[in-house]
């Protein structure tokens, strides 16, 4: 979603702008644009990619030593050049990018009208802006301290004042901000878009503001100086370029068998993170709901109780009654998607002790609960997740523990085995050129898998597709299986094989083209096409049958030409409820 990139540094600041908007691409935008202060504040900004930012760029001229940009993924208002950061106040005075939500805007903006001044956007952000300049009395940071007392909702904020035109402010609440240190000072909403001369950083904590001059910068925490934690900006936390693959997406899923090695050999937990409790919850958004859902027969086997399976955004709104003992695991990639952090908050009001499984150390997920286990994928920028899925399964089989150890250790291989078989998908592609909605279905962890494949072909590809659980097909879905329907049968688990039968030739026989993703040359023959996979353990598989999935998306993706690693209205993590 949004992005933040401020710089100051005793030089040209707009080609380090420009550089951190395009690592701050990948988690998805519809605009962008930066400010720089030199005698005045200016700014360009554009609609669309950071390319078209640039072409504006050759023909203004931005001089000076600091200043700010901003991706816009758009909440507020439309994708428009008015709505886009930075915003400015009407006096000119202060330049302002923002991450989150401000709650109390309506509020706001009255208040900013009864002071005579019209908004121009129909952002929550340009609030901030002019409530800056009617709180000004000659320090910024007063003013800014001033600003966000009125403030309700998240934010994470970097602000230029005119009148120091070397300083960067920044305020953060519930949405997250770095200052990165070294041959200049940085702020950013992300460790990637740090600039290489960037070697340590402080993640600023809720409730702090700071100041950042091109020697460092002096954070406050109601209005007193305190001291922070620098940490070393681990070369992890930055976005490695593509090294020859054409997209983000298909390097990434090259990654899988190492970043799975990575996440099962050296663990990276609290000191209280297993499976603990009376009960246990699995909360997600997206694919990491996807990877909770196949991973709950495998917790369910090992607890020896239910294991529920919860949508973070819905898990807010369930009526249980607290129950002493109980476990929420949290699940989330970046560890900054909004619902899941609510889910996670509302957790401990509930008194259930809360667990973050998250790729992210430093994130606010991670935060928020009482425990963490970091899947250690390394840095993924293609919008749709590959490496951050499979290692959320291989983090859910550590926690099972030993029963299924000498499973997770063989993950590694067997990912390495199902991105080679998958390598034929790039024929079957061409079956998908007039697909009007496609199915995958799996039954138990399989399902899981189904839901991921059906999920990853929509975001990337746009073809409407169904993941569904196979015996739910006949309830109704299949009225909308004809002629060349393709239907992908994931089908991982020997004991589920007559089933699968039943379930592939019900599909064929309406006319549906079925590819097999199976460890079972008797499924494998009953199919149109199949991908053979080593035989897995039936309750981790989704962590390798996936595999085959995103490399089908990728390929019908690519035939499409459609933009694989920022598809349209998606953002990598969404930090909005
Ligand atoms: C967004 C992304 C999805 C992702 C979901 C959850 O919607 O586009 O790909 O699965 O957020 O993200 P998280 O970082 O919490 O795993």
């Amino acid at each position: 979603m949004c992005g933040i990139i401020g710089f100051t540094g005793g030089r040209d600041a707009a080609p380090i702008l420009i550089a951190g908007l395009k690592a701050l691409e990948y988690r998805g935008y519809d605009s962008a644009g930066i400010a720089v202060a030199g005698k005045k504040i200016t700014s360009v900004k554009s609609v669309g990619r950071i390319s078209a930012l640039e072409k504006k760029l050759d023909e203004t001229t931005l001089v000076g030593d600091c200043g700010i940009g901003h991706t816009r993924w758009a909440t507020h208002g439309c994708p428009t050049e008015e709505n886009c950061h930075p915003h400015m106040s009407a006096d000119g005075k202060f330049a302002v990018v923002h991450n989150g939500i401000i709650e109390n805007d309506k509020e706001l903006r009255a208040l900013v009208r009864a002071a005579g001044i019209e908004p121009i956007s129909d952002t929550d952000s340009e609030i901030v802006a002019h409530l800056l300049s009617l709180y000004y009395d000659g320090d910024p940071v007063v003013a800014l301290g001033r600003t966000v007392s009125r403030l309700k909702g998240s934010f994470a904020l970097g602000v230029l004042c005119a009148d120091h035109p070397d300083e960067i402010y920044a305020a953060k609440m519930r949405s997250p901000l770095l200052i990165g240190y070294g041959d200049g000072t940085c702020l950013s909403s992300d460790g990637t878009a740090m600039p290489q001369s960037i070697n340590e950083i402080t993640v600023l904590a809720d409730g702090q503001t700071a100041r950042l001059t091109k020697n460092g910068a002096t954070v406050y925490f109601r209005g007193r100086q305190v001291q922070c934690e620098r940490t070393k900006l681990k070369s992890s936390r930055r976005a490695a370029g593509l090294s020859g693959y054409p997209h983000y997406m298909i390097k990434e899923m090259y990654e899988q068998p190492e970043a799975i090695a990575r996440t099962i050999s050296s663990e990276c937990r609290g000191k209280r993170a297993g499976l603990r409790g009376t009960g246990v919850s699995l909360i997600g958004c997206g694919s990491s709901y996807n990877a909770a859902l196949s991973c709950r027969p495998m917790l369910e086997r090992v607890t020896g109780r239910s294991v529920d399976v919860a949508l973070a955004g819905e898990f807010l709104y369930s009526e249980r009654v607290p129950a002493y003992g109980r476990q929420c695991i949290l699940l989330s990639q970046s560890g900054e998607t909004a619902d899941t952090i609510s889910a996670a908050e509302e957790a401990k009001r509930r008194g259930y002790g809360t667990l973050a499984i998250t790729n992210v150390h430093a994130s606010t997920l991670t935060r928020t609960c009482d425990d963490y286990l970091c899947t250690r994928a390394g840095p993924e920028i293609s919008v749709a997740t590959t490496k951050g899925f499979t290692t959320q399964v291989a983090a859910l089989g550590l926690l099972a523990g030993n029963e299924f150890a000498a499973a997770v250790k063989e993950l590694p291989g067997l990912a390495e085995k199902a991105l080679r078989a998958s390598e034929g998908l790039k024929d079957s592609a061409v079956k998908f050129d007039n697909a009007g909605c496609v199915f995958f279905m799996g039954r138990g962890a399989d399902y899981g898998a189904a839901l991921e494949g059906a999920l990853k072909l929509k975001e990337i590809s746009y073809i409407p597709a169904i993941g569904i659980a196979a015996g739910e097909l006949k309830h109704g879905s299949i009225s909308l299986i004809e002629k060349g329907t393709p239907v992908i049968a994931v089908c991982t688990d020997d004991r589920l094989i007559g089933k699968s039968l039943l379930s592939i030739a019900t599909v064929k026989t309406r006319g549906g083209f079925v590819i097999g993703v199976t460890s079972s040359p008797e499924v494998a023959a009953a199919c149109d096409e199949a991908v053979m996979l080593p035989p897995v353990h039936p309750m981790l598989s989704a962590a390798v049958s996936v595999i085959p999935l995103q490399r089908l998306a990728y390929e019908v993706a690519l035939r499409l030409g459609r933009d694989i690693d920022k598809p349209r209205n998606l953002a990598k993590s969404v930090t909005v409820e």
